[in-house]
């Protein structure tokens, strides 16, 4: 019988699209199928992360369920991937002696060797360097199911901002060469995907080698991938107000396949807490992005991430924070208290706000955002919005349900046929908008990545046509 391997994926899409490139690997060495269940499955991997204290918790938790397991069923591999363990090493080993294998970010691509070595010598591996881009030499053809892939076009970062670990546990900043990029795209696109989220850290300084030569731009990669047969929408995630070039701007205006949502990080609205981040950038630089790619294609969406009380945030700096939202009008955010981080140079200073003050801070902000949700969700109504039909929908009987190019998913009558391609919606209906209406305090304090309930506007269909 067939072996199988589960994977679970914590943190970033980073993460998720590294946990199913290891699944593709193990399948074409060691014929491994992917399962749900972890009770089931012969190979348990985490693949962890260590953006926040309380993601890196998590791990020794999820290890702890799964050494359970492994006393029932000795013969149960477990392997450790991800920042966690390219931070900590060997030192998983001491906590968790029952994990057989522990790789990084970047050593991925060794997993079917070191299964290899840990079945022959029945010993722990630990290989947590960092090859520079070697990983993606050997890597199989991805193989996707469904109509949205992700394909990675960096790895790592070399901005160090004063908070993050993300230098440290994925290595520095390189770039994949374009052919390779494209490639993948081609590969993901005969395979029915549709839209392609392209990958990194900071994917607008994305410096590739071009077979004709020369070091391809970021904004040169989209058009290239926008052309690619079978492709009909694309995204990116995420980028830096550093290097948001004129040409990118442009891209915006000239691409229709490029979707009307940018996921632009910012962290703080102060220049002074932007200085001790080291972001390296004022407050007028990011304002002034958003300015013109508002200009460049009217209606965009703009969602960003926010640290909030960092160390020495005052009021005023918080106060400057609440002032950027107002002026960008933010759809969604991903937004979460500052957490200390060892070993990154933030780490060290002093920070003498209480946790309640930050913890009230957040709820401010998540609430303000929140209710740009709903409204900028609320104007859906009586629009036509094109959908990538998805799959059949499990809230209404008889329902498909497709995603906006705003991230929403609208959920429309239609036949399953329709599933893989465009259609475009005419949003009659928005569900349940959240109970902020109501004025209610939607947000306690949480690690959940997902914090905006959104609206969900039910269609109809009075025209669809297929992808190009
Ligand atoms: N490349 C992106 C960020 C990647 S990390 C950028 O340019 O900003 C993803 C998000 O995690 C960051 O945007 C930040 O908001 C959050 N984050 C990183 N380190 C953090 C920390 N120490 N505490 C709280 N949030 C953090
Ligand atoms: Fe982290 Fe800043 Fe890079 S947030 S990933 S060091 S751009």
């Amino acid at each position: 019988m067939a072996k199988k391997l589960y994977i679970e994926s914590q943190g970033c899409q980073m993460n998720e699209y590294d946990s199913s490139r290891m699944a593709d690997l193990l399948a074409s060495s060691h014929g491994l199928t992917r399962t749900t269940i972890p009770e089931e499955a012969d190979v348990l991997l985490l693949n962890t992360c260590s953006i926040r204290e309380k993601a890196q918790e998590k791990v020794f938790s999820e290890l702890g369920r799964w050494q359970r397991m492994k006393n029932a069923r000795p013969d149960l591999v477990i392997g450790v991937g991800g920042c966690v363990a390219s931070q900590e090493g060997e030192a998983i080993l001491e906590r968790a002696p029952y994990v057989d294998m522990v790789f990084g970010p970047q050593t991925l691509h060794r997993l079917p060797d070191m299964l290899n070595q840990h079945l022959l010598q029945q010993r722990s591996q630990v290989d947590v360097s960092f090859p520079e881009n070697e990983k993606f030499d050997f890597l199989p053809e991805p193989r996707v199911e469904g109509h949205k892939a992700f394909v990675s076009i960096m790895e790592g970062c070399s901005k160090y901002c004063s908070f993050c670990v993300v230098p440290y546990t994925r290595g520095e900043e390189i770039s994949r060469p374009f052919d390779d990029v494209i490639t993948e795209v081609a590969q993901v696109a005969r395979q029915g995907v549709r839209e392609v989220t392209l990958l990194g850290q900071n994917v607008n300084g994305y410096r590739g080698e071009h077979h004709e030569g020369h070091l391809c731009s970021f904004a040169e990669l989209l058009r290239a991938v926008a052309a690619v047969p079978g492709i009909a929408r694309v995204r990116y995630t995420t980028s830096h107000p550093l290097e948001f070039s004129d040409e990118l701007i442009a891209a915006h205006a000239e691409v229709p396949e490029l979707a009307a949502h940018v996921h632009l990080p910012v962290q703080s609205g102060s220049n002074r807490i932007l200085a001790a981040m080291k972001r390296n950038h004022e407050i007028s630089v990011y304002r002034d992005i958003i300015t013109r790619l508002k200009a460049a294609k009217p209606g965009i969406f703009i969602s960003s991430d926010f640290i909030i009380g960092f160390p020495g945030e005052t009021d005023q700096d918080f106060q400057d924070t609440m002032d950027l939202i107002e002026f960008v009008e933010f759809d969604h955010s991903y937004s979460f208290v500052y957490s200390k981080r060892p070993g990154t140079p933030a780490a060290e200073m002093a920070d003498d706000t209480p946790d309640s003050v930050k913890k009230t801070r957040l709820n401010i902000l998540k609430t303000q955002i929140a209710r740009n949700t709903g409204l900028k969700t609320d104007a859906m109504m009586g629009t036509v919005q094109r959908v990538l039909v998805d799959r059949p929908s499990k809230r209404y009987l008889g329902y498909l349900v497709g995603i906006a190019e705003n991230t929403r998913w609208i959920h429309f009558p239609g036949d399953a046929s329709l599933i893989g391609r465009f259609a475009d919606v005419l949003v009659d209906g928005i569900e349940s908008i959240n109970a902020l209406r109501a004025g209610a305090p939607l947000w306690v304090e949480s690690d959940a990545e997902a914090q905006v309930g959104l609206g969900l506007p039910s269609g109809r269909i009075p025209l669809w046509h297929e992808a190009r």
